[in-house]
């Protein structure tokens, strides 16, 4: 018979093994209790223990996790691989990031970033693409691609909508976007969206001569996922978008097999990640979210405007490191950056983040004063310049789209 109590759960002398996953916490422990004390509740709640000393026997497998290293607020545990289910992400952060958000031992607590071993990485399939989407869809050589979201964001008829996407397609955009709150509603069914704006697409294809596609927002519950995937795949689409926040990874899971099945990318839309990341101090950092994502296999992640746009908080430029960084083989994943991007700041988002991006502009297309098509026009007329390395008032001097942009916003940052 052995016992388990809290100070099992800390142990500053341990060194991780290879296959441990090891999650760094920051935490400000609960008034009158130390470091110490706090850790090992969090390593024991996060793994197999609880707050009254246990008895076990010999028919038990000692999953522990281990508080081993402190580090003024922040403190590091390392997991035992066996106490996660192999390729299944909810269970894994039922563990990680589970009942210790919310444990009074703790005033606050963030799972700031993680290590995953190999043993948990391999179960997942990974992203079918991942940044390679710039040249096996498009032929966007060093380019970054582009996407426009129509706004507004719902309420448009589904005509209008395929307008708008025609205009930006053939004014130089890649990707037509939904945004995360348009799914299937009455003033513009999914069935009619899906069809109507992959013919639009083909006649922007013929138009231009380039290759073009449209991010359908798919997100529903699971089974209805699955179903408007299907559909995509039957009129030739090559991606479908998921608010992979709201709707759980339990679900993005599955969307993942089928997509892949089919040859599908995923855009992965984040809304309601500020939930978890907002609080600089407390809940799961997008690091640690875009990390799960990549496990999850999503293709296409926003990542933020590394500070450019209107979105609070961003650590893009790390977060997309991670997600290009080397993982036992698994695919990257491209960084999109959006959220209140215009012409003039597409210089600095590609001096910040690079040219293996994706950058989307909603507002900064439809808001040019002549409209959606000058708008994209105008966008991709940024992005042209800045992979070129001219600027945007030389570019601007022979593209009339682009002068109007850069005289309406300049380099201003949207609040
Ligand atoms: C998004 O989906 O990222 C937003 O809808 C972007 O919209 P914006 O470019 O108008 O900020």
């Amino acid at each position: 018979m052995a016992g388990i109590t809290y100070e099992d759960f800390l142990d500053l002398s341990y060194t991780p093994t290879e296959t441990d996953l090891v999650c760094q916490f920051s935490i400000v422990p609960a008034e009158e209790m130390d470091m110490e004390a706090a850790a090992s509740r969090v390593a024991s709640e996060s793994s197999n223990g609880t707050w009254a000393a246990l008895t076990v026997g010999d028919d038990f497998t000692d999953l522990s996790a281990t508080a081993f290293a402190i580090d003024g607020n922040e403190i590091s545990v390392a997991y035992p691989a066996d106490l996660f289910e192999k390729d299944n992400m909810p269970q894994i952060l039922s563990c990680i990031a589970g009942n210790i958000m919310g444990m009074k031992a703790v005033e606050r607590i963030r799972l700031k970033d993680c290590e995953w071993p190999e043993a948990i990485v391999s179960s997942f399939d990974g992203p079918t693409f991942g940044s390679a989407v710039r040249n096996e869809i498009f032929d966007a050589g060093e380019r970054p691609i582009t996407a426009t979201v129509p706004k507004p964001k719902v309420g448009l008829s589904t005509d209008r909508h395929v307008e708008v996407g025609y205009e930006a397609w053939t004014g130089g955009i890649d990707l037509l976007k939904d945004d995360e709150n348009l799914t299937d509603q009455a003033f513009n069914p999914f069935h009619d969206r899906l069809t109507e704006s992959f013919a639009a697409r083909d006649r922007a294809e013929d138009e231009t001569g380039e290759k073009k596609s449209y991010l359908i927002n798919v997100t529903a519950d699971t089974n209805t996922m699955l179903e408007r995937i299907d559909m995509v795949n039957e009129v030739g689409g090559e991606y479908v978008m998921v608010d992979v926040i709201t709707t759980g990874w339990g679900a993005v899971q599955p969307v993942q097999k089928r997509c892949a099945e089919l040859g599908l990318a995923i855009h992965a839309h984040r809304a309601m990640h500020a939930a978890f990341d907002r609080l600089p101090d407390h809940g799961i950092s997008m690091r640690v979210l875009a990390q799960v994502s990549r496990l999850c296999g999503v293709d296409q992640l926003h990542t933020g405007t590394a500070d450019l746009g209107k979105l609070a908080n961003e650590d893009t430029v790390g977060i997309n490191e991670w997600l290009y960084g080397e993982l036992y083989g698994m695919n990257d994943v491209l960084p999109m950056a959006s959220g209140g991007l215009h012409p003039g700041l597409v210089p600095e988002v590609i001096n910040r983040c690079g040219t293996n991006i994706g950058i989307q502009a909603g507002g900064g297309i439809h808001g040019h004063p002549d409209g959606t098509h000058a708008g994209a026009k105008a966008f991709r007329q940024a992005v042209d310049a800045s992979v070129a390395g001219v600027s945007l008032e030389e570019y601007a001097t022979d593209h009339p789209e682009l002068a109007v942009a850069v005289e309406k916003w300049g380099t201003e940052t949207p609040r």
